[in-house]
C-alpha cells in the first residue's frame, strides 16, 4: 500500500538503522514501510485501542514481519522501558495529546535521541510546552499531504532556552526557512485565518471575540515573517 506524503515525510525523518517506537500506530503502516524500505531495525508499535492494535498485528503477520515488529497494547509510552528504542514518533493526535503522552514518560521522553511530532492541531501549545520542557526543537518541516499541509517537528531534550511568540506560531527552524513551500503553507494560513475571521463576524459572543484576537495576533505574526523575508534578498 502506498504511504501518504505526510507518512513519507516522517519516514525521511527517521535515522537510518535505529530501533523507533510509533506511538498511536493504528493500521501500524509506518512500522511496515519503516522496516521494508530498510530504514529502521526493529519497531515497536503501541495502540491503545484492542481493534485497531489486532488489526496491526495482523498486517504486520501478514508482511512477514513478526520478527522486526513488536505490536504492543497500551497507553502512550506505558508499554515501553528505557533504552528499549533510540527515537519515538507520534503521528495524528492533537498537540495536547502529544505532550500529555510525553509528559506521563519523562524518563522515556528525555531519553531518546529523537522524537519526530506530527500534531493535527495546537502546534503552538506543543512547541510551548517543549520549550517549557527544555526539549530543543531540532528539526521542522511542513508537507502537503493531499488536500492539506501537516507541520513534523523534531525534538530532543536539551536545555533550556528563552522564546516567543514567533517561536510559537510559526516555529524557530521553519521561522528562517525561506523556501517556496513554507512561503506557500503560510499563504494558505493566512487565507484560512482570513476565512475564519469573516465567519465570526458578527458574532459578538466572549468566545467568538476572543477567537478573532488570537486569529488576528497569528495573521499578524505570520505577515511579520513574510515581511521580513521580502526584505532579505540572498
Ligand atoms: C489518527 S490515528 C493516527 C495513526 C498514525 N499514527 C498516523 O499518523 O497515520 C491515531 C491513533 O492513535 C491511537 N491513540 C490515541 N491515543 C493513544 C495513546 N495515548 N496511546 C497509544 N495510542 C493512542 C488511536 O487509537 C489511533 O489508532
Amino acid at each position: 500500500m502506498r504511504l501518504s506524503e505526510r507518512l513519507l515525510e516522517i519516514a525521511r525523518l527517521v535515522p537510518k538503522g535505529s530501533s523507533v517506537a510509533d506511538v498511536g500506530t493504528d493500521h501500524a503502516l509506518l512500522p511496515i514501510y519503516l522496516i521494508k524500505e530498510g530504514i529502521a531495525r526493529k519497531v515497536i508499535a503501541i495502540e491503545v485501542r484492542p481493534a485497531p492494535w489486532r488489526r496491526a498485528m495482523e498486517s504486520v503477520a501478514q508482511a512477514g514481519l513478526s520478527d522486526f515488529i513488536d505490536v504492543r497494547l497500551g497507553d502512550g509510552f506505558g508499554p515501553l522501558k528505557v533504552g528499549e528504542v533510540d527515537v519515538a514518533i507520534i503521528a495524528g493526535l492533537g498537540g495536547e495529546t502529544i505532550w500529555s503522552i510525553m509528559e506521563k514518560a519523562p524518563e522515556i521522553a528525555g531519553s531518546l535521541e529523537a522524537l519526530i511530532l506530527q500534531p493535527m492541531k495546537n502546534v503552538h501549545r506543543l512547541r510551548k510546552a517543549l520549550f517549557e520542557n527544555s526539549f530543543e526543537i531540532t528539526e521542522e518541516r511542513v508537507v502537503l499531504s493531499g488536500e492539506r499541509y501537516f507541520e513534523i517537528l523534531v525534538a530532543k531534550k536539551g536545555t533550556s532556552r528563552s522564546f516567543d511568540e514567533e517561536d510559537l506560531m510559526i516555529g524557530p527552524v521553519l521561522k528562517g526557512r525561506r523556501t517556496p513551500e513554507v512561503l506557500e503553507y503560510i499563504k494558505r494560513r493566512l487565507d484560512r485565518l482570513d476565512g475564519r475571521i469573516k465567519e465570526l463576524e458578527g458574532r459578538d459572543s466572549e468566545n467568538a471575540r476572543r477567537a478573532k484576537e488570537s486569529m488576528l495576533r497569528e495573521m499578524e505574526l505570520l505577515k511579520v515573517v513574510l515581511k521580513k523575508w521580502s526584505a532579505f534578498r540572498p
